[in-house]
Protein backbone atom coordinates (compact mmCIF):
# COMPACT_ATOMS: atom_id res chain seq x y z
CA UNK A 1 0.00 0.00 0.00
CA UNK A 2 1.34 3.67 -1.07
CA UNK A 3 0.18 6.13 0.94
CA UNK A 4 -0.01 9.80 -1.24
CA UNK A 5 -0.90 13.18 -0.35
CA UNK A 6 -2.34 16.24 -2.62
CA UNK A 7 -3.88 19.45 -1.39
CA UNK A 8 -6.17 21.45 -3.36
CA UNK A 9 -8.61 25.22 -3.31
CA UNK A 10 -11.64 26.38 -3.23
CA UNK A 11 -11.69 29.86 -4.95
CA UNK A 12 -14.34 31.79 -4.87
CA UNK A 13 -15.61 35.43 -5.98
CA UNK A 14 -18.66 37.88 -5.47
CA UNK A 15 -21.56 36.94 -7.60
CA UNK A 16 -24.97 38.11 -7.79
CA UNK A 17 -26.58 35.91 -5.59
CA UNK A 18 -23.59 34.73 -3.15
CA UNK A 19 -20.17 33.18 -3.66
CA UNK A 20 -19.45 31.48 -7.19
CA UNK A 21 -16.63 28.66 -6.73
CA UNK A 22 -14.19 27.74 -9.70
CA UNK A 23 -14.14 24.07 -10.59
CA UNK A 24 -12.05 23.16 -13.81
CA UNK A 25 -13.43 20.32 -16.27
CA UNK A 26 -11.68 17.18 -16.93
CA UNK A 27 -11.19 15.50 -19.55
CA UNK A 28 -14.03 12.78 -18.46
CA UNK A 29 -16.90 15.61 -17.81
CA UNK A 30 -16.52 16.36 -14.55
CA UNK A 31 -15.44 19.02 -12.64
CA UNK A 32 -12.82 19.02 -10.03
CA UNK A 33 -10.78 22.29 -8.08
CA UNK A 34 -7.81 23.03 -8.42
CA UNK A 35 -5.69 19.95 -7.13
CA UNK A 36 -2.04 17.93 -6.94
CA UNK A 37 0.67 16.40 -5.01
CA UNK A 38 1.98 18.50 -2.30
CA UNK A 39 5.87 18.40 -3.50
CA UNK A 40 8.67 17.73 -0.87
CA UNK A 41 9.45 20.80 1.16
CA UNK A 42 6.08 22.20 0.51
CA UNK A 43 3.05 21.75 3.45
CA UNK A 44 -0.34 21.47 2.27
CA UNK A 45 -1.12 25.01 1.67
CA UNK A 46 1.81 25.85 -0.39
CA UNK A 47 1.13 23.18 -2.86
CA UNK A 48 -2.79 24.21 -2.62
CA UNK A 49 -1.81 27.98 -4.26
CA UNK A 50 0.83 26.54 -6.54
CA UNK A 51 -1.62 24.03 -8.31
CA UNK A 52 -3.81 26.49 -8.70
CA UNK A 53 -1.53 29.04 -10.01
CA UNK A 54 -0.41 26.22 -12.43
CA UNK A 55 -3.94 24.66 -12.93
CA UNK A 56 -6.16 27.68 -13.45
CA UNK A 57 -3.62 30.46 -13.99
CA UNK A 58 -4.73 32.11 -10.76
CA UNK A 59 -1.85 33.31 -7.88
CA UNK A 60 -3.62 33.68 -4.56
CA UNK A 61 -2.12 33.64 -1.20
CA UNK A 62 -4.63 35.10 0.94
CA UNK A 63 -6.44 32.31 1.95
CA UNK A 64 -8.92 31.83 4.87
CA UNK A 65 -6.39 30.80 7.57
CA UNK A 66 -8.80 28.85 9.59
CA UNK A 67 -10.44 26.63 6.73
CA UNK A 68 -9.48 23.40 6.23
CA UNK A 69 -11.13 20.68 5.00
CA UNK A 70 -9.80 16.97 4.83
CA UNK A 71 -10.57 13.91 3.44
CA UNK A 72 -8.97 10.55 2.24
CA UNK A 73 -9.79 8.38 -1.05
CA UNK A 74 -8.39 5.07 -2.17
CA UNK A 75 -7.68 3.38 -5.28
CA UNK A 76 -5.82 0.71 -7.25
CA UNK A 77 -3.19 1.66 -9.66
CA UNK A 78 -1.68 -1.01 -11.25
CA UNK A 79 -2.41 -3.53 -8.80
CA UNK A 80 -1.20 -1.09 -5.64
CA UNK A 81 -3.68 -0.08 -3.35
CA UNK A 82 -3.24 4.02 -2.97
CA UNK A 83 -3.90 5.47 -0.13
CA UNK A 84 -4.56 9.42 -0.69
CA UNK A 85 -5.12 11.77 1.66
CA UNK A 86 -6.51 15.29 0.12
CA UNK A 87 -6.48 19.13 2.01
CA UNK A 88 -8.49 21.56 0.85
CA UNK A 89 -8.04 25.27 1.63
CA UNK A 90 -10.31 28.39 0.49
CA UNK A 91 -9.31 31.74 -0.63
CA UNK A 92 -11.51 34.72 -1.68
CA UNK A 93 -10.61 36.18 -5.31
CA UNK A 94 -11.06 39.60 -6.78
CA UNK A 95 -14.20 39.80 -9.10
CA UNK A 96 -12.60 40.76 -12.45
CA UNK A 97 -9.99 37.26 -12.13
CA UNK A 98 -8.58 36.30 -15.05
CA UNK A 99 -8.39 32.31 -15.13
CA UNK A 100 -5.86 30.84 -17.76
CA UNK A 101 -6.55 27.30 -17.09
CA UNK A 102 -3.41 24.30 -18.55
CA UNK A 103 -3.10 21.89 -20.65
CA UNK A 104 -4.67 19.21 -17.98
CA UNK A 105 -8.25 20.59 -18.53
CA UNK A 106 -10.73 21.32 -20.46
CA UNK A 107 -12.41 24.16 -19.56
CA UNK A 108 -13.37 26.16 -16.38
CA UNK A 109 -16.61 27.44 -14.79
CA UNK A 110 -17.76 29.86 -11.91
CA UNK A 111 -20.59 27.90 -9.94
CA UNK A 112 -23.12 28.92 -6.97
CA UNK A 113 -24.27 26.80 -4.83
CA UNK A 114 -27.33 26.05 -6.82
CA UNK A 115 -25.66 25.34 -9.92
CA UNK A 116 -23.21 22.90 -7.92
CA UNK A 117 -25.79 20.90 -7.17
CA UNK A 118 -26.67 19.95 -10.45
CA UNK A 119 -23.66 19.68 -11.90
CA UNK A 120 -20.97 16.58 -12.32
CA UNK A 121 -19.27 16.53 -9.49
CA UNK A 122 -17.65 13.61 -7.58
CA UNK A 123 -19.39 12.79 -4.29
CA UNK A 124 -16.21 13.92 -2.43
CA UNK A 125 -16.93 17.71 -3.40
CA UNK A 126 -20.41 17.87 -3.16
CA UNK A 127 -19.57 17.06 0.72
CA UNK A 128 -16.86 19.88 0.41
CA UNK A 129 -19.19 22.35 -1.18
CA UNK A 130 -21.59 21.44 1.54
CA UNK A 131 -18.92 21.72 4.73
CA UNK A 132 -18.03 25.55 2.88
CA UNK A 133 -21.34 26.92 2.63
CA UNK A 134 -22.03 25.98 6.24
CA UNK A 135 -18.78 28.07 6.88
CA UNK A 136 -19.20 30.36 5.02
CA UNK A 137 -22.70 31.67 6.49
CA UNK A 138 -21.15 30.93 9.96
CA UNK A 139 -18.45 33.14 8.91
CA UNK A 140 -20.35 36.08 8.10
CA UNK A 141 -23.16 36.10 11.05
CA UNK A 142 -19.97 36.03 12.77
CA UNK A 143 -18.52 39.16 11.00
CA UNK A 144 -21.87 40.42 11.58
CA UNK A 145 -21.98 39.65 15.57
CA UNK A 146 -18.35 41.39 15.65
CA UNK A 147 -19.18 44.60 13.77
CA UNK A 148 -22.12 44.83 16.61
CA UNK A 149 -19.69 43.73 19.18
CA UNK A 150 -17.12 46.42 18.26
CA UNK A 151 -19.34 49.50 18.30
CA UNK A 152 -20.20 48.86 21.49
CA UNK A 153 -17.80 51.71 23.24
CA UNK A 154 -19.78 54.19 21.30
CA UNK A 155 -23.48 52.95 22.23
CA UNK A 156 -22.63 53.40 26.06
CA UNK A 157 -21.89 56.84 27.68
CA UNK A 158 -19.88 55.87 30.31
CA UNK A 159 -17.60 53.22 28.84
CA UNK A 160 -14.89 52.16 31.23
CA UNK A 161 -13.57 49.49 29.66
CA UNK A 162 -10.71 49.84 27.15
CA UNK A 163 -11.97 50.84 23.60
CA UNK A 164 -10.22 48.21 21.34
CA UNK A 165 -12.36 45.07 20.39
CA UNK A 166 -10.34 41.94 20.72
CA UNK A 167 -12.03 39.98 18.83
CA UNK A 168 -12.86 35.70 18.77
CA UNK A 169 -10.17 33.91 16.98
CA UNK A 170 -10.56 30.69 15.31
CA UNK A 171 -12.64 28.61 12.84
CA UNK A 172 -16.00 29.36 13.03
CA UNK A 173 -17.15 25.82 12.18
CA UNK A 174 -14.69 24.69 15.13
CA UNK A 175 -15.60 21.55 17.49
CA UNK A 176 -13.90 23.36 20.58
CA UNK A 177 -14.69 26.76 21.87
CA UNK A 178 -11.85 28.03 24.81
CA UNK A 179 -13.67 30.79 26.81
CA UNK A 180 -11.50 33.07 28.86
CA UNK A 181 -12.48 36.38 31.10
CA UNK A 182 -11.22 39.36 29.57
CA UNK A 183 -8.67 40.70 27.25
CA UNK A 184 -5.33 41.92 29.33
CA UNK A 185 -2.93 44.56 28.58
CA UNK A 186 -0.98 42.03 25.56
CA UNK A 187 -4.36 41.06 23.67
CA UNK A 188 -5.31 44.85 24.35
CA UNK A 189 -2.34 46.33 22.40
CA UNK A 190 -2.25 43.31 19.35
CA UNK A 191 -6.24 43.38 19.56
CA UNK A 192 -5.95 39.35 19.26
CA UNK A 193 -6.82 36.72 22.53
CA UNK A 194 -4.48 34.90 24.29
CA UNK A 195 -1.09 36.27 23.07
CA UNK A 196 0.43 37.06 26.40
CA UNK A 197 1.94 35.43 29.36
CA UNK A 198 -1.58 33.68 29.55
CA UNK A 199 -1.09 32.80 25.96
CA UNK A 200 1.65 31.46 26.29
CA UNK A 201 0.55 29.10 28.90
CA UNK A 202 -2.59 28.58 27.15
CA UNK A 203 -0.70 27.00 24.09
CA UNK A 204 1.00 24.24 26.49
CA UNK A 205 -2.26 23.37 27.65
CA UNK A 206 -4.07 23.20 24.66
CA UNK A 207 -0.91 20.81 23.37
CA UNK A 208 -1.85 18.52 26.61
CA UNK A 209 -5.25 17.74 25.70
CA UNK A 210 -4.23 16.82 22.09
CA UNK A 211 -5.54 20.23 20.23
CA UNK A 212 -4.01 22.43 18.14
CA UNK A 213 -4.65 25.91 19.34
CA UNK A 214 -5.39 27.25 14.82
CA UNK A 215 -8.55 24.12 15.31
CA UNK A 216 -10.29 25.54 18.39
CA UNK A 217 -11.99 29.01 18.83
CA UNK A 218 -10.71 31.31 21.14
CA UNK A 219 -12.73 34.51 23.33
CA UNK A 220 -13.86 35.67 26.40
CA UNK A 221 -16.76 36.68 28.31
CA UNK A 222 -15.74 40.53 27.82
CA UNK A 223 -13.74 41.31 24.77
CA UNK A 224 -12.72 44.66 25.98
CA UNK A 225 -9.64 45.11 28.29
CA UNK A 226 -10.48 46.02 31.78
CA UNK A 227 -7.67 48.95 32.73
CA UNK A 228 -5.66 47.67 35.17
CA UNK A 229 -6.74 44.30 34.81
CA UNK A 230 -10.15 44.26 36.99
CA UNK A 231 -12.45 42.27 37.07
CA UNK A 232 -15.28 43.68 34.91
CA UNK A 233 -18.24 44.93 36.84
CA UNK A 234 -21.39 43.16 36.82
CA UNK A 235 -22.91 44.86 34.42
CA UNK A 236 -20.36 44.94 32.01
CA UNK A 237 -20.69 40.96 32.07
CA UNK A 238 -23.87 41.61 31.51
CA UNK A 239 -23.48 43.66 28.61
CA UNK A 240 -20.89 41.06 26.97
CA UNK A 241 -22.63 38.11 27.85
CA UNK A 242 -25.49 37.48 25.39
CA UNK A 243 -22.59 38.12 22.54
CA UNK A 244 -20.87 35.08 23.83
CA UNK A 245 -24.18 32.89 23.83
CA UNK A 246 -24.55 34.38 20.35
CA UNK A 247 -21.22 33.09 19.38
CA UNK A 248 -21.48 29.56 21.05
CA UNK A 249 -25.12 29.59 19.04
CA UNK A 250 -23.09 30.15 15.77
CA UNK A 251 -20.75 28.03 16.13
CA UNK A 252 -22.19 24.96 17.66
CA UNK A 253 -19.29 23.30 19.35
CA UNK A 254 -19.35 19.77 20.82
CA UNK A 255 -16.95 20.96 23.86
CA UNK A 256 -16.57 24.25 25.62
CA UNK A 257 -13.37 24.67 27.78
CA UNK A 258 -14.47 27.28 30.59
CA UNK A 259 -11.07 29.10 31.83
CA UNK A 260 -11.63 30.31 35.70
CA UNK A 261 -14.67 31.62 37.78
CA UNK A 262 -16.38 34.25 35.21
CA UNK A 263 -16.71 31.77 32.15
CA UNK A 264 -18.06 29.60 34.47
CA UNK A 265 -20.40 31.37 35.84
CA UNK A 266 -21.84 32.90 33.32
CA UNK A 267 -22.53 29.81 30.84
CA UNK A 268 -22.49 27.72 33.82
CA UNK A 269 -24.47 27.46 36.74
CA UNK A 270 -21.29 29.18 39.07
CA UNK A 271 -19.96 27.36 41.86
CA UNK A 272 -16.30 28.35 42.34
CA UNK A 273 -13.78 26.50 39.46
CA UNK A 274 -11.08 25.77 42.79
CA UNK A 275 -14.01 22.97 43.58
CA UNK A 276 -15.52 22.45 40.67
CA UNK A 277 -12.04 22.02 37.67
CA UNK A 278 -11.48 19.00 35.64
CA UNK A 279 -15.48 17.91 35.86
CA UNK A 280 -17.50 18.24 32.55
CA UNK A 281 -20.63 19.42 32.92
CA UNK A 282 -23.77 18.96 29.44
CA UNK A 283 -26.26 21.57 28.80
CA UNK A 284 -28.16 21.97 25.63
CA UNK A 285 -26.16 19.27 24.04
CA UNK A 286 -22.45 20.75 24.96
CA UNK A 287 -20.23 19.03 26.89
CA UNK A 288 -18.82 21.82 29.19
CA UNK A 289 -14.85 21.08 30.55
CA UNK A 290 -14.53 23.31 33.56
CA UNK A 291 -10.93 24.84 35.07
CA UNK A 292 -9.13 27.73 36.06
CA UNK A 293 -7.75 30.64 34.04
CA UNK A 294 -4.40 30.54 32.78
CA UNK A 295 -3.32 33.26 34.38
CA UNK A 296 -3.90 31.45 37.87
CA UNK A 297 -0.93 29.51 37.34
CA UNK A 298 0.99 31.72 35.79
CA UNK A 299 0.84 34.51 39.04
CA UNK A 300 0.42 31.24 41.86
CA UNK A 301 2.86 28.52 40.93
CA UNK A 302 1.26 25.52 43.31
CA UNK A 303 -1.71 26.19 41.02
CA UNK A 304 0.45 24.85 37.79
CA UNK A 305 -0.14 20.77 38.29
CA UNK A 306 -3.83 21.30 38.94
CA UNK A 307 -4.15 22.70 35.91
CA UNK A 308 -1.75 20.54 33.84
CA UNK A 309 -3.69 17.59 35.73
CA UNK A 310 -7.22 18.79 34.07
CA UNK A 311 -5.78 19.04 30.71
CA UNK A 312 -4.48 15.96 30.43
CA UNK A 313 -7.63 14.78 31.52
CA UNK A 314 -9.60 16.76 28.92
CA UNK A 315 -7.47 14.52 26.33
CA UNK A 316 -9.25 11.64 27.21
CA UNK A 317 -12.56 13.57 26.49
CA UNK A 318 -10.86 15.32 23.41
CA UNK A 319 -10.64 11.48 22.14
CA UNK A 320 -14.27 10.35 23.00
CA UNK A 321 -15.65 12.97 21.34
CA UNK A 322 -13.27 13.24 18.89
CA UNK A 323 -12.73 16.96 18.65
CA UNK A 324 -9.09 16.86 18.28
N1 LIG B 1 -7.24 36.31 29.37
C1 LIG B 1 -8.52 36.18 28.96
O1 LIG B 1 -9.38 35.76 29.72
N2 LIG B 1 -8.83 36.49 27.70
C2 LIG B 1 -7.90 36.92 26.83
O2 LIG B 1 -8.23 37.18 25.66
C3 LIG B 1 -6.57 37.02 27.27
C4 LIG B 1 -6.27 36.73 28.56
Amino acid sequence: MRFEFSAGLLIHKRGPEGPLFLFLRREDGFLDIPKGHIEKGENAREAAIRETLEEAGIREENTDPFYRYDYRIWFLYRGEKIKKKISVFLAETDDDVKVKISYEHEGYVWLGYKDAERAKLFKDERLLLKDVHTYMDKKEEMEKLNVDYKAMPSRHRSWRLSGRFVKGEGPVNAKVVVVGQAPGAFEDAEGRPFVGRSGVLLNHLLELAGLRRDKVYITSVVQFFPPKNRLPSASEVNACRSYLIRQIGIIKPRLVITLGNLSASVLLDGGRVMKSHGSVVRKDGIMYFITLHPAAAVRIKRNMPIIEDDFRKLKVLVRELHVA
